[in-house]
């Protein structure tokens, strides 16, 4: 069974796709942190980011692990450190490159596919799984909140890292980044066929977790 889990940035879906599957005992597969680990590769090698070419033999060099919630760059622990800024700030060097994203596809589909044959099932999390990587998915879900809500939930973990922040700036940046993902030439952010959406406005992390479990019972 795979159940993919897509959405726009900020709306919980790597929380939740990691709830879901440590309540149902299924593996769990965060894609973003992969195109994160060929980003943070680019960076440690140094590659002229002007040249598409570097960062894709970085991508077909590097041995790119993703165990069950961890992420390995040629064996090494790089979970947290593909969350700096820094990253971030890169990430689209390697979001946004067709060959790379195919060798990230096929990958994601090579990890599903040892999974059911070892007769286990797959919650995978990011912005095209049930799109083009499983469109055959058995359960595809869209997980979303309206930009208003995911500023409010931004200002509050900013506020537990005692940090200050501006409501209208935050909606700005929320708005143009879901303007950028809706837009990009490749594998734009699409609430994909067959799939159900759950908004999660007003909800908090375990009622949203509830909710998945009833979608996923009806599968
Ligand atoms: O979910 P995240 O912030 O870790 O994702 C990092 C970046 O990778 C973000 O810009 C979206 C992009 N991404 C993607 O293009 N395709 C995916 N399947 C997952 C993430």
């Amino acid at each position: 069974m795979i159940i993919t889990i897509d959405g726009p940035a900020g709306a919980g879906k790597s929380t939740l796709a990691k709830m879901l599957a440590a309540r149902l005992g299924y593996d769990y597969l965060d894609t973003g942190s992969m195109y994160r680990t060929v980003a943070l590769a680019g960076l440690r090698r140094n590659v002229n980011w002007d040249n598409p070419t570097e960062l894709e033999n970085v991508a077909k060099s590097i041995r790119l692990d993703i165990d069950n919630g961890r992420t390995l760059l040629d064996g090494e622990d790089v979970t947290d450190a593909v969350r700096s800024q820094e990253v971030t700030g890169h990430i689209r060097f390697a979001a946004n490159n067709p060959d790379i994203r195919l060798l990230m596809v096929n990958q994601q589909r090579a990890i599903a596919e040892r999974l059911a044959k070892a007769g286990k099932s797959l919650v995978t999390e990011g912005r095209d799984q049930g799109s083009i990587v499983f469109p055959d998915a058995e359960c595809k879900i869209y997980l979303t909140a309206t930009p208003e809500e995911r500023t409010r939930r931004r200002l509050s973990e900013m506020r537990q890292r005692n940090e200050s922040g501006d409501f209208d700036e935050i909606l700005k940046s929320i708005n143009k980044r879901d303007n950028e993902d809706v837009n990009r030439k490749i594998a734009p952010l699409i609430r994909p066929k067959n799939s159900i959406e759950l908004i999660t406005d007003g909800m908090n992390a375990n009622e949203v977790l509830e909710r998945l479990c009833e979608i996923v019972g009806k599968c």
